[in-house]
């Protein structure tokens, strides 16, 4: 899967599943452009990567703001001359007490970080990338988009809008862009500490799950990697689960 001399964006790759498939991109051969709101975070990424060899640079991005997304775009093309692959990763699942108590200011920021932005991204790399001839989208959505839960129904519908987001930039920008989706189950990040180190998930994930526990963030990667390679150049608008089984878990 050799990605060397192509250029990515990804958002929220500073951190957790993000910090993991950039990573996996740079050893794949790729530049990365890492976008995250705190740009201290991003930028010692890039001199991680940097000191492996690697080539990187840092870009401060709220996913909640459609400017942000002009800006991050407007610096890419500076910096790289534009992008051979996107990987929409910012997201974010909070956990409301109810859906009585859900604010819309809480719903609106849930649909633009995990959305509108994947969506204002999408148009604005994928249009470039047809005019450059060629390159490819991946969207992470959540094995929640398919499987939702209470307390979660904001996070859980802006996911199913992001699978469906896919198919229609796969429609829209095929043959020359390929756009797909990867579904994490349960993964170990930061964003998820609160209940996926428990005793409680663990003991759920080992009595219901097919693979009795929560991913790693490397799980991800050769999915995403894969799914940007030329090794799929026949796939697109599909939705690949990397939940460890957890779509098809008994709970
Ligand atoms: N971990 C799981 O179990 C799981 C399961 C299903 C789906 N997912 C999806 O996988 C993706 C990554 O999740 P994760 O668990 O790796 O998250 P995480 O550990 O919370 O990391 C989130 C990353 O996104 C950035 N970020 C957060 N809010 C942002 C915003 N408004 N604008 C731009 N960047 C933002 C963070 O950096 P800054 O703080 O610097 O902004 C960080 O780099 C998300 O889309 C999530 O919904 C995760």
């Amino acid at each position: 899967m050799d990605l060397t001399g192509r250029v990515a964006v990804i958002t929220g790759g500073s951190r957790g599943l993000g910090r993991a498939i950039a990573l996996g991109l740079v050893e794949a051969g790729a530049a990365v452009a890492v976008a995250s709101r705190k740009l201290e975070s991003c930028a010692a990424l890039v001199a991680e990567i940097e000191a492996l060899g690697g080539r990187a640079s840092a870009h401060a991005f709220d996913a909640a703001s459609w400017e942000d997304c002009d800006r991050l775009f407007a610096e890419v093309t500076e910096r790289w001359g534009g992008a051979d692959i996107l990987v929409n990763n910012a997201g974010k699942s909070p956990v409301e007490p109810s859906s009585l108590e859900t604010s819309q200011a809480a719903f609106d920021v849930i649909l633009a970080i995990n959305l509108r932005s994947p969506f204002r991204l999408s148009a604005l790399f994928g249009a470039q990338m047809v005019a450059r001839g060629g390159g490819a989208i991946v969207n992470v959505s959540s094995s929640g988009s398919r499987k939702a839960e209470p307390y979660f129904a904001p996070y859980a519908a802006a996911k199913a809008g992001l699978n469906t987001l896919t198919e229609s930039f796969a429609k829209e920008y095929g043959p020359t862009v390929r756009v797909n989706t990867v579904m994490p189950g349960p993964f170990h990040t930061d964003g998820t500490k609160t209940w996926s180190r428990s005793k409680g998930f663990a003991e759920h994930a080992r009595k219901n799950q097919p693979l009795g526990r929560g991913g790693e963030p490397a799980e991800i990667v050769g999915a995403v990697v894969y799914l940007v390679s030329d090794l799929a150049s026949y796939v697109t608008g599909a939705c690949l689960a990397v939940d460890g089984g957890h779509l098809i878990a008994r709970g």
